[in-house]
């Protein structure tokens, strides 16, 4: 048996899911005509008392389309610096927005108000236009921890006094509110936008929600349009959200718990130096004696395949197609090392 735990989008879809794809009503989207698309779009706006919400095939054209609407060519974004709209984005915010960026330490990539208020720069000719504050919860780099409420509240209201528009890379985010048990809809109070996929623990192939403000989504769906991201009869994918939305947000903290017990058997591997804490569904560990390469080597010798994330840290996530069997299956490899 193959575990693969090199990252939460390696899920396949269940057969409930194939099943809601399959009859799933579709039109021409870029004419608003696909029921599904709508539907979708309606469900996870309301989910977390937002006006507004638009489908889009990748959480990383959602971030950038969401940056796009609240800058122009010039203004600064803040951001964490391990943030996936910085690191991962091929670039993005300089070739699609013409911003700059300011990277902020964070705690595990974690900003604080006061780091925040402090890379805000005053309103002078020389100096880029501060804009816009994006935050990502849960942290991928960070090993998947999440932000306390009050934290992202703090900043939320140094955005309001400034005048900056603040967006959530929600990739992870109901990972991040099954732990929490925070209200969605106090939750995303906070953010003028939200990108939020389905196509990671959720289990969807494809498919993230941007969701804001009915005004914001109209420009947004204007940029879309001009990235390439208008897509036709794309209700078989909408559907398949729609299914994830109904039945996979609970099973979340499944994830979280064997994500949990891969942190404690990491603990007494010889070569694992430090784990970083688990809060959801990512673990990192730090190597001694060993590079990430030579440990992903070993452990895929074993059958079981993780990512190195930097030269001596490798990454195990949990999803939807890792139960408690490859759990098994992934002690009795790794008691073989
Ligand atoms: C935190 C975070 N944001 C955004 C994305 C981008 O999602 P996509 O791969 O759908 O573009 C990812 C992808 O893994 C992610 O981890």
């Amino acid at each position: 048996m193959i575990v693969d735990l090199r990252s939460d989008t390696v899920t396949r879809p269940t057969p409930g899911m194939l099943e809601a794809m399959m009859n799933a009503r579709v039109g021409d989207d870029v004419f608003k005509e696909d029921p599904e698309i709508n539907e979708l779009q309606r469900e996870v706006a309301a989910y977390f008392g937002k006006e507004a919400g638009l489908f889009c095939p990748s959480g990383t054209m959602s971030n950038q389309i969401a940056i796009r609407c609240h800058t122009r060519p010039g203004d600064e974004v803040i951001c964490a610096d391990v943030a996936h709209v910085y690191l991962y984005e091929g670039g993005g915010i300089a070739s699609n927005s013409g911003s700059s960026v300011r990277l902020l330490k964070g705690d595990r990539g974690r900003l604080t108000a006061g780091e925040v208020r402090g890379a805000i720069l005053p309103d002078d000719d020389h100096l880029p236009r501060t804009r816009l504050v994006c935050l990502e919860d849960t942290v991928n780099k960070g090993g998947g921890c999440y932000y306390e409420l009050s934290q992202i509240a703090a900043i939320a209201q140094v955005c309001h006094e400034h005048g900056l528009s603040l967006h959530l890379d929600g990739a992870r985010l109901f990972n991040a509110l099954v732990e929490t048990g925070y209200d969605p809809v106090e939750y995303a109070s906070h953010f003028d936008s939200i990108s939020i996929c389905f196509s990671k623990g959720m289990g969807a192939p494809v498919g993230s929600v941007l969701i804001g403000s009915a005004a914001f989504m109209h420009e947004a769906r204007r940029v879309r349009k001009s990235l390439g991201g208008g897509m036709r009869q794309a209700g078989y994918l909408a559907n398949a959200c729609r299914y994830a939305l109904k039945n996979h947000t609970t099973l979340l903290k499944d994830d979280h718990r064997r994500a949990r017990a891969i942190g404690d058997l990491m603990h007494d591997h010889p070569q694992v130096k430090a784990v970083v804490p688990v809060e959801t569904n990512i673990v990192i560990v730090e190597l001694q004696n060993t590079t990430a390469a030579e440990f992903q080597e070993r452990a895929r010798q074993l059958d079981v395949l993780c990512l190195p994330f930097g030269p001596d840290k490798i990454r195990f996530v949990t999803h939807l197609d890792f139960g408690d069997g490859h759990l098994e299956a992934m002690r009795e490899a790794f008691a073989k090392w």
